[in-house]
């Protein structure tokens, strides 16, 4: 359909000019994670300010799904207040898995990825940089406890 060849194109969009790739200086957490099912790993750093991601970036290699979901996924949480950007990543993965997902945030190009309820085994691919976010956000809560 029309729709597919869209999200088809944002997907390769985001791909091949990812956003947000890179290093960054002055990160306060970095958090690796891997694909177990392909080996494909993502690093992503963050920088934490007052409850805040103030700024996000990755490095990594995938496929498109995961890397394009990467670049999006910074895009969606750089300027979020740590709390969104954890229940964003919960509405994620209700909207790849198929179910009802609140429509509280604009997720903008990140619905492209709703494709993905067809291939079951690609959500894994589409929730790597996001479980990568919840992994190291939970870390540095332990981290100030
Ligand atoms: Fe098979 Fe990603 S793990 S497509
Ligand atoms: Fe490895 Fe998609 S095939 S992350």
């Amino acid at each position: 359909s029309n729709l597919d060849t869209l999200y088809r194109q944002v997907i390769m969009d985001h791909y091949k000019n990812p956003r947000n790739k890179g290093d960054m200086e002055g990160e306060t957490l970095h958090v690796n994670m891997n694909n177990p099912t392909c080996g494909d790993r993502i690093q992503l750093q963050l920088k934490v300010e007052d409850d805040k991601i103030s700024d996000a970036k990755f490095v990594g290699e995938g496929c498109s799904i995961s890397l394009s979901s990467a670049s999006m996924m910074t895009e969606a949480v750089k300027g979020q207040p740590v709390e969104n950007a954890l229940e964003m990543s919960d509405i994620f993965s209700q909207m790849v898995q198929g179910e009802d997902y609140d429509d509280k945030y604009d997720l903008g190009d990140i619905e492209a990825l709703q494709g993905v309820t067809k291939f079951p085994a690609r959500i894994k691919c589409a929730t790597l940089a996001w479980k990568a976010m919840e992994k190291g956000l939970g870390n540095e809560e332990e981290e100030t406890d």
